[in-house]
């Protein structure tokens, strides 16, 4: 496994005037880094169908922040995989922590949209990870494994080779969150692999295991060199188009990437 995938999630930030620009930016870095770093970015549904005619000719991958599992019908509000692999995406991050705390989604809902997904070819970026009270009640990697056997549910060995797997602890996330160890990254990082093994046996060795959670200039290239961290998964500090670039540069630079 030697790509890296490296994106971003703008969450409820950019507008499409603002996605678009910084999109075009990012196209021209893209082409001054490797092919092993594989670039995502994740807008809101409205900066998806501008973004995509940018990214069209790129490697960059383009995905969608949620959707729902059916096709169509009666769910105000809701945008369905049908819809978003009209646009083109090629990825759809699930199960953020976010929709987990603000929007009640369960594992349960994740599992039918990672099933919708892959019924569409879009690749699912699931997002895992414990809160502060599971942490500190050291359940940790049981909360961990339900949440990825649940999410992952049903699925066959083919069909786990187009996932992939955001680890991000909720208590390491946005602005109040505290930046992890590298040490229990690569612990649960460590972890995570194994139960993807016991899940999927060999196929388990291959889903790329992204970490995500304040990742930022200071700690990324720890983070970035775990044995079992194939990607990062950036918020605020990737939303600043010079702040990415100096992360991709660095990468590119400090790992022979
Ligand atoms: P952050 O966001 O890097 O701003 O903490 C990470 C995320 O929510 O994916």
């Amino acid at each position: 496994m030697n790509k890296i995938w490296i994106g971003t999630n703008w969450k409820m930030t950019k507008t499409i005037a603002e996605g678009v620009a910084f999109t075009k930016e990012l196209r021209s870095i893209s082409e001054a880094i490797p092919s092993s770093i594989q670039l995502f970015i994740i807008p809101s549904h409205t900066a998806l169908v501008p973004i995509k005619e940018l990214t069209t000719e790129t490697d960059m991958y383009l995905g969608a922040q949620n959707m729902h599992w059916e096709d169509s019908g009666a769910y105000t509000g809701e945008i369905s995989p049908r819809m978003l692999a009209e646009i083109g995406i090629d990825l759809i991050e699930l199960g953020h922590s976010e929709r987990r705390q603000y929007f009640n989604e369960t594992d349960v809902a994740i599992n039918k949209k990672v099933h919708a997904a892959l019924n569409y070819s879009i690749k699912p970026l699931i997002c895992i990870g414990e809160n502060l009270d599971q942490k500190e009640q050291l359940i940790s990697k049981e909360t961990l494994a339900a949440q990825l056997k649940v999410c992952l549910q049903g699925l066959s060995k083919e069909m786990a080779k187009e996932i992939l797997i955001a680890y991000e602890p909720v208590w390491a996330i946005g602005d109040q969150g505290v930046p992890a160890d590298a040490a229990y990254v690569a612990d649960i990082h460590h972890f995570l692999r194994s139960t993807l093994v016991e899940l999927f046996e060999e196929v388990g060795l291959t889903i790329p295991l992204l970490y995500g959670g304040s990742v930022n200039q200071e700690n990324f290239l720890e983070y970035s060199k775990l044995e079992n961290v194939n990607g990062l998964f950036i918020g605020r500090a990737a939303w600043d188009i010079e702040s990415f670039q100096k992360i991709l540069y660095t990468l590119e630079a400090k790992l022979g990437v």
